[in-house]
Parts: C-alpha cells; sequence; structure tokens
C-alpha cells in the first residue's frame, strides 16, 4: 500500500460520512443521522483501489445491512488491509447538535487492527509526554501525579475528561481529590482521546470506561500521534465475557497498550468533524458548497495533515474562497 496517496482518498470517505451527517445536526433522530454517513462512507469506500475487509464497523452482519463486520469493501484489486470505521462517533451529539461529533476510520494491513467485541472498555489515555510513565492498574490520583510531572504543570493544571456516568462516580471523586479539572462529557469519547495527543486542545487526559471499538479507533490514532492508551475490557455479564473470548481474546483481564490494540505497521487514520469541537470545526454549509475539517495521519511514513475542504458543488454561487 502507498500510504501517502491513500491516505488522502481515506480523507474522502470521513468527508462524506461527515458531509452526510451535518445535514441532519439537531433532528433528533440518532440513527437518520448514523444511517446518512454510513450510506455515505460505504459509497466512497467502495471506490477505494484496496482489498478491504470491515474488522470494526456497524455490527454483525445480522444486525446491519452495510459496513459489517466481515463485509468486504473498496475495488478489490488492491492491497489488502483491515479497516475500522464509525460513520458518527457521538450519534446523540448530532441529533442534538452538541461539540465533538467526528466520522472516523482507521486501515492497516491484514490482522494489523484488534477484532474488538462490541462492549465497553477501560481506558486511561495520557499524551506524548507521559507515554510509559502511568499505570492503568494504579489509583487515579498516582496517575494524575505522574502526568502533571511529565507535563511540567501542577495537578490542579490538568484537565480530564470523562463520560458523565453514574459508573463514574467513584473515578469523578478520585480525580475530584487528586484537584485536577474535569470535563465532564455526555456522550463521544475518541474525539477527547484524539485531543489528549494534540497541545493547545485543553485536554490532558481521558479516563473512565466507554465503548472498546471506540478505544481500538483512538488507539490507532495514537500510534500516529504519539501518547498512550492502556484499556482492559469491561464486562457487565458473562456472555460479554464469552463474546470477548470468541473473538480470540483468551485472557479476558489482560491490559491492552497502545500497540497492542492496533499492532500494524502501514496505518491511516481519518478523522473529520460534524459538529464542533475541541480538535475540529464542525461541518459548514453555505450556498454552492460545503467546508470540512480532518485529520489525516499515516504511521509511516509519519505524516500528520490537518485537512481543511472546500466542496465546491457550485463555484459560481460561492463566488470568492475564503481562507
Ligand atoms: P454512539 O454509538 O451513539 O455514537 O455513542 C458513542 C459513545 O458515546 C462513545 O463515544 C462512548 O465510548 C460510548 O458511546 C459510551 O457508551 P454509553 O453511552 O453506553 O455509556
Amino acid at each position: 500500500m502507498e500510504p501517502r496517496t491513500l491516505a488522502i482518498d481515506v480523507a474522502t470517505v470521513t468527508e462524506a460520512a461527515a458531509l452526510a451527517a451535518a445535514h441532519h445536526m439537531g433532528e433528533g433522530d440518532n440513527e437518520r443521522a448514523d444511517q446518512a454517513a454510513v450510506t455515505a462512507m460505504r459509497e466512497v469506500l467502495g471506490r477505494l483501489p484496496i482489498h478491504g475487509r470491515i474488522v470494526i464497523g456497524e455490527g454483525g452482519r445480522d444486525e446491519a445491512p452495510m459496513l459489517y463486520i466481515g463485509e468486504e469493501v473498496g475495488s478489490a484489486d488492491g492491497v489488502a488491509v483491515d479497516i475500522a470505521v464509525d460513520p458518527v462517533e457521538g450519534t446523540n451529539l448530532v441529533a442534538k447538535g452538541l461539540p465533538n461529533s467526528i466520522a472516523v476510520l482507521a486501515m492497516a494491513e491484514r490482522g494489523g487492527i484488534l477484532h474488538a467485541p462490541d462492549i465497553y472498555m477501560e481506558k486511561l489515555i495520557v499524551p506524548p509526554q507521559a507515554a510509559g510513565e502511568v499505570d492503568l492498574r494504579w489509583p487515579p490520583e498516582r496517575n494524575l501525579g505522574v502526568l502533571a510531572q511529565a507535563l511540567g504543570r501542577k495537578v490542579t493544571d490538568i484537565t480530564v475528561v470523562i463520560l458523565d456516568r453514574p459508573r463514574h462516580t467513584e473515578l469523578i471523586a478520585a480525580v475530584r481529590r487528586a484537584g485536577a479539572r474535569i470535563k465532564l462529557i455526555s456522550d463521544g469519547d475518541t474525539a477527547p482521546a484524539i485531543s489528549v495527543a494534540v497541545s493547545g486542545t485543553g485536554v490532558h487526559a481521558v479516563m473512565g470506561i466507554g465503548g472498546a471499538p471506540e478505544g481500538v479507533l483512538a488507539a490507532a490514532a495514537l500510534r500516529c500521534l504519539g501518547g498512550e492508551l492502556q484499556a482492559r475490557l469491561w464486562y457487565r455479564n458473562d456472555a460479554e465475557r464469552e463474546r470477548a473470548r470468541a473473538m480470540g481474546i483468551s485472557d479476558p483481564d489482560r491490559i491492552f497498550r497502545t500497540e497492542e490494540l492496533v499492532r500494524g505497521d502501514n496505518l491511516i487514520f481519518a478523522a473529520t468533524g460534524i459538529t464542533d469541537g475541541d480538535l475540529f470545526r464542525g461541518v459548514r454549509l453555505f450556498g454552492g458548497g460545503a467546508r470540512t475539517h480532518s485529520l489525516v495521519m499515516t504511521s509511516s511514513p509519519r505524516e500528520i495533515r490537518f485537512v481543511d475542504t472546500i466542496h465546491a458543488h457550485d463555484i459560481a454561487r460561492i463566488g470568492v474562497v475564503r481562507l
């Protein structure tokens, strides 16, 4: 695979999904926004010169008509790749017009992306300066102390993103005791996970339990950006444990590191903002076109691109392109 040229193609896939979902912002209909993004993503993905296989997608074949796990996508005569997608990460955010929803995709050579079950995952995500220094098994206070030292700031100057859920009552209390600032979010922990590794976003860590597929997608981004994601699957019942085992995870309680979640050497990662957020501008719609803001990265060569695209459907109506 020639990652550099394919990366721009991949960016058009998340752009298409974001554009489609953005038209449904605030409609209060999660499914409609998701469906529009899935259809758009599937269509563009189908044109790529790859022999792609979905390993993280919209669900099992019986649950999802498109982008289901195991579906083959692409023109089939290209390079064999595994693909993880989330056409709308944060469907509630789009339905309510709230910040930080994104369309996201990761691609690697076959076997390069963990086939994570669609269950919960406990995550600890830190920036490059603290990679290798923290440990998911430690209490949050200790990890925050280490993080503060690595960043050369006080714990009180650290902001941690946590999903606002009853399961996090203890975690939130511990982070407050440590003195760190908290951003409680209603949905969508992937955009904050990527933001951790980008200075200037004001996000220094993500802690707590969210979706496992989202964890794998975030790990792909961190493999390109640096930073660390430590994770452990979190089961609500024995059936979920069994599902993980059936997907080849022999030790259900093991701790995964970033490179164990995504171990490919040839990664391509793309994400496009749907609604405005800490990292991305959301889709802007105007007469004659739209504008998207994306992050497109390859692991080898290590290239990190912020892509600002004007989709000019009618250049005459746009008139002059704005900076
Ligand atoms: P959607 O699947 O509706 O886009 O929700 C995504 C998400 O908010 C993730 O970002 C997060 O990891 C997970 O759901 C949290 O799950 P729950 O809402 O069940 O706590």
